[in-house]
């Protein structure tokens, strides 16, 4: 994560987001970004340190799903020599070595209610304790944290603290979803496109079909920039002639001929999730949608309802394999159940 970094997008939504980052940087006060997996949570979090007064003392990362309550415990507020078994050394922390800086907690749903009130008081009062220690460490942390859950109903639910939601949520930036940033998808390929000529040494990216260009602009991007980026620079590498426009898009790297799983019709009739992997999709959406004669809206829904039903009885009615399989938060998907009545 470099502040050189560009930040590729001209849409309206993505530029109001960084027209919120490039007003609430210069504060010192804790910054929220909210968004999908791959919206570029990240990226956002870099710019709000590089446009505040701290640009030039230390951002420090940590993403806080990755390490266990007490590993976590000890990384953000270190811990002093022999404080746990294997602890032989006095460890400075995230906060204390961020100090005048900022730090950036990522996934920060994921923490124990205990980190969560540490977390707390450190922008409350500037100060922690590290484990096993007694005295109290000073430090000045602007915090920046990301998720992608909805603190709120996490709180209401008692699995966020409200005390440290209150604190953080004096504001809070929301990416938008690459599906509602149609104008950017192009522009992101091409950027993304470039980078990987580049990087294959490669003399002249050979641009997209026409047949290419169609397909991203009408993918849904569950898996956001992150994917859009992994799809073109796989489907450029693996693209057998470097100066033939590329026309092969790979969406699905787990694709294989001797796989018959996966791909999920777009309206099985039957309930029933079928193979649609070899169908040319576009061309039977638009066949159904003749047939069903409904209004644009009523058939949409109904689409919507189908994959729902089948998402869920694929994942053996498991509301957090289903959320995980189709690219929601649990909160996403619990609010699309209630939307069409599905318990
Ligand atoms: N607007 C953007 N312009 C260029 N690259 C981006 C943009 N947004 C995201 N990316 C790229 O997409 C990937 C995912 O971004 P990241 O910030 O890690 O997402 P998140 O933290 O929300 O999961 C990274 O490789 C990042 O470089
Ligand atoms: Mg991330």
């Amino acid at each position: 994560m470099q502040h050189t970094d560009r930040l590729i997008g001209e849409s309206s939504v993505f530029l109001e987001a960084l027209e919120h980052v490039s007003l609430v940087a210069p504060l010192t006060k804790p910054v929220l970004i909210v968004g999908e997996r791959g919206t570029g949570k990240e990226h956002f979090a870099a710019r709000v340190h590089y446009l505040s007064a701290r640009w030039d003392q230390p951002l420090l990362k940590l993403n806080c799903a990755t390490l266990s309550d007490t590993l976590l415990d000890s990384e953000l507020f270190g811990h002093e020599a022999g404080a746990f078994s294997g602890a032989l050394r006095q460890h400075q922390g995230f906060f204390e070595r961020a100090s005048g800086g900022s730090l950036f907690l990522d996934e920060l749903a994921t923490t124990s209610s205990q980190v969560q009130e540490k977390i707390l008081r450190v922008i409350e009062y500037g100060e922690l304790t590290r484990v096993g220690g007694k005295n109290t460490i000073e430090v000045d942390v602007r915090l920046i944290a990301a998720t992608n859950e909805h603190l709120p109903s996490l709180a209401r639910q008692g699995k966020f603290r409200e005390d440290l939601l209150d604190r953080l949520s004096f504001d809070v930036v929301t990416l938008p979803p690459l599906r509602y940033r149609e104008e950017d998808v192009v522009l992101l390929a091409e950027f993304f496109a470039l980078g990987i000529i580049n990087e294959l040494q490669r003399d002249y990216f050979p641009g997209f079909t026409a047949k290419a260009l169609d397909q991203l602009k009408h993918y849904a991007w569950p898996g956001n920039v992150r994917e859009l980026k992994n799809v073109i620079e796989r489907s450029i590498y693996r693209s057998q002639n470097p100066a033939e426009a590329i026309d092969e898009l790979i969406f699905d790297p787990f694709k294989s001929q001797f796989l018959q799983t996966a791909a999920i019709a777009v309206a099985p009739k039957n309930n029933e999730i079928t193979e649609s992997a070899s169908e040319p999709r576009a061309e039977n959406i638009w066949q159904n949608f003749v047939d069903s004669q409904l209004d644009y809206k009523t058939f949409f829904d109904q689409q919507e309802m189908e994959v729902l039903n089948c998402a869920l009885k694929h994942c053996q009615y498991n509301q957090k394999q289903t959320a995980e399989f189709l690219g929601f938060s649990y909160h996403q998907l619990r609010s699309h159940l209630r939307k069409y009545g599905i318990k």
